[in-house]
């Protein structure tokens, strides 16, 4: 029996700004005089973002979506579309539109907008966007000082190494969502 990989969401942080001032809105050339500015404490994300999101938005490889409190840029986040980095065939009922997972390439917060919810009112939205989409599986590579962040939303680690060593991968630790609930479905049908 594999082991599942679905768990509930909850909120590290409860939002802390009006929800109705929070506007995603999709990259876009008139952004970039912002985008130059941003900043969320790591640099490879922030200059991600600088650099390269418009770009690989523009080949269609990653889209990036810019997040506004009001007028000004507190974070973003990129997606993109992946083929399962782990053996499927123990997988029941994997229909073939889910062997690509929905990859959260990117995320970042602004140091400005910090701890105030967003980064997990974020993530909730990409897990609605999934279902809504038909995903099975949400994957991504959390720096290792973010994992337990991302578990507590929900997501599992893959790779047990990767979490007692922090150095295993580089400092990434390998995580999923799996949004198809088995035991939910097998209720359903027995009822
Ligand atoms: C990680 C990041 C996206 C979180 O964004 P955020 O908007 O600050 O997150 P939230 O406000 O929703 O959640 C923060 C809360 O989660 C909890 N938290 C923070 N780090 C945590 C961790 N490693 N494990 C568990 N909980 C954690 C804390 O309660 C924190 O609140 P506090 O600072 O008041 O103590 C943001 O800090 C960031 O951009 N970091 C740099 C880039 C990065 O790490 N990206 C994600 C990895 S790919």
């Amino acid at each position: 029996m594999r082991e599942r990989w679905t768990q509930p969401t909850n909120m590290p942080k409860e939002l802390q700004v009006d929800p109705q001032k929070i506007i995603f809105k999709t990259i876009s050339v008139e952004d970039l005089s912002q985008i130059k500015k941003f900043d969320c404490d790591n640099d490879s994300i922030s200059e991600f973002l600088i650099g390269e999101a418009f770009f690989s938005h523009l080949l269609r490889e990653a889209s990036t979506t810019l997040v506004f409190v009001g007028d000004q840029l507190a974070a973003f986040y990129t997606l993109q579309r992946l083929p399962l980095n782990f053996d499927v065939s123990q997988i029941e009922h994997l229909h073939d539109q889910h062997r690509m997972s929905l990859d959260l390439a990117r995320l970042g917060v602004s140091k400005h907008f910090k701890s105030l919810g967003i980064g997990s009112y974020i993530v909730k939205h990409i897990i609605d966007l999934a279902i809504k989409t038909n995903e099975r599986f949400i994957t991504l590579d959390a720096l290792y000082e973010s994992w337990t962040w991302y578990q507590e939303l929900g997501f599992n680690y893959t790779i047990e190494k990767e979490i007692v060593n922090p150095n295993a991968s580089d400092g990434l630790v390998n995580m999923i969502l799996e949004l198809y609930d088995e035991k939910f479905i097998n209720e359903f049908f027995d009822e």
